[in-house]
């Protein structure tokens, strides 16, 4: 069997090494030349757990990467992996998906199979019918559900995760209008992932599935967020008692309970807007999602009074903060609630130093000298007035009163109660916890 995966970002790349793996005949295509160039090195471009391996493995069975789409002709199956990169109002870019859709198209022209094509890539509901389907129709000139199959396979991958997500997902969601092309691929997954439940549906339901599972993990936390909030104005009450306690309703479920300083990285905040724009075009009321994302607006403000409150004016202030990347164990830093915090410290004029074990390369890509970077903790935070934890990297939870000394003045706030349990000789405040 012959797979072709288009776009080798941390979905594509996974799925890509995943499947070599399994003994498939794969073609990764990319038109990034860096990244294509690393891969084929055996180098993940991006820092991701246990990538790195399975892509060795992978290229040492049959993955074989290049730009070029006419490899991916003969393919049984095609997998769309392409970005859907938010625009300025919210709704998503779909250049790379029509792009990637025209070139497959072309492809498959010639070719005497009928290969199946599964979108992965993030879509409002209708696109796939109204946008990615006459393009493929048109430049393939064959008949969809006829010659090609069509399916909405949307992905639930969590970046830090992505190997063990993509090897066991919790959950197969497959869209199409085909009964016969929905069985085939039913029975691709079901041989790769025996024991994964599969849900058959439309295209509009798959595609809105991913948004509606998005935004709950979202609401989730904007939910835990503002209960942390109250809790600060409560003396000595805790939220990670709150979040235990009520996690263990099983009608609540336990995880995506962390309170923090908000959620980031590529996909919920994303996400989110899109699924409000979508809302708003089609004339539904938004009132709920639109105030998830106002809770998840104003936490960096309370940081910024906190550290006020303390320290008064920030300027000429020396203010640490550890951890940039949207959460630990990756370097990603795409709509990182730290580079929204170092944004507002920068506006009071407070003199910035960064320290994360994985992303300082990619922040000095947004803040060049504007702040300084340090290669280890305690350079970090040797004079400094002020230390925010904004990511839950292990390496933080070492931190202890000796440390602490290097301290110009020691006021720590601790946005993930990694520390809470310790016994700091600082002025410590955590986000959820109330002062008695
Ligand atoms: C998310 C979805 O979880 C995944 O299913 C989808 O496929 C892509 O988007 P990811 O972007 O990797 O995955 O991040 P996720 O682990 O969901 O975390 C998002 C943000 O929420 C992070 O900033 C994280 O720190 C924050 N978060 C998460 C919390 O603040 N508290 C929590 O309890 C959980």
């Amino acid at each position: 069997m012959k797979i072709s995966v288009v776009g080798l970002g941390f979905v594509g790349l996974s799925l890509a090494s995943f499947l070599a793996t399994k003994g498939f005949n794969v073609i990764g295509i990319d038109n990034n030349d860096e990244k294509r160039g690393k891969i084929i090195q055996g180098q993940s471009p991006f820092f991701e757990p246990r990538l790195q391996n399975l892509l060795r493995k992978a290229l040492k069975m049959k993955l074989e990467i290049s730009d070029d789409f006419s490899l991916i002709k003969d393919s049984d199956f095609i997998f769309v992996t392409v970005g859907t990169p938010q625009k300025e109002d919210g709704s998503i870019e779909l250049s790379f998906i029509k792009k990637a859709a025209k070139s497959i198209a072309k492809n498959i022209n010639g070719g005497k199979n009928k290969p199946i094509i599964l979108i992965k890539s993030t879509v409002v509901p209708g696109t796939i019918e109204n946008n990615i389907m006459p393009i493929l129709e048109k430049n393939s000139k064959k008949q969809v559900d006829k010659e090609f199959g069509l399916i909405s396979n949307p992905e639930f991958l969590q970046e830090g995760s992505a190997v063990k997500n993509t090897k066991y997902p919790h959950l197969i969601v497959l869209g199409g209008s085909s009964t016969k092309f929905l069985e085939k691929t039913n029975k691709f997954f079901l041989s790769l992932h025996p024991n994964t439940p599969i849900i058959k549906t439309n295209y509009q339901t798959a595609e809105l599935i991913k948004y509606a599972n998005n935004s709950f993990l979202a609401t989730k936390i904007s939910f835990i967020n503002q209960i942390a909030n109250i809790c600060e104005r409560v003396p000595n009450s805790n939220i990670d008692d709150i979040a235990k306690a009520i996690g263990m309703d099983p009608r609540i479920g336990n995880l995506f309970l962390n309170a923090g300083p908000g959620f980031g990285g590529s996909c919920l905040p994303k996400d989110l807007k899109a699924i409000i724009n979508f809302a708003k075009k089609t004339g539904s009321d938004s009132t709920f999602l639109n105030a998830v994302e106002d809770v998840n607006k104003t936490q960096i403000n309370n940081i910024i009074s906190i550290i006020k409150k303390s320290l008064g004016t920030l300027e000429r202030k020396r203010i640490t903060v550890l951890g940039i990347s949207f959460k630990p164990n990756t370097d990603d830093i795409r709509e990182s609630k730290s580079i929204e915090l170092i944004k507002k410290l920068i506006n009071n004029k407070a003199n910035v130093i960064v320290h994360d074990p994985k992303s300082q390369k990619n922040t000095y890509q947004i803040f060049g000298n504007k702040i300084e970077y340090s290669d280890t903790l305690v350079d970090s935070i040797k004079k400094s007035q002020c230390m925010i934890i904004m990511t839950e990297w292990n390496e933080y939870r070492d931190i202890n009163n000796s440390l602490l000394k290097n301290m110009k003045k020691k006021l720590v706030i601790d946005c993930r109660r990694i520390l809470s349990d310790q016994k700091l000789d600082a002025e410590y405040y955590a986000i959820g916890i109330g002062k008695d």
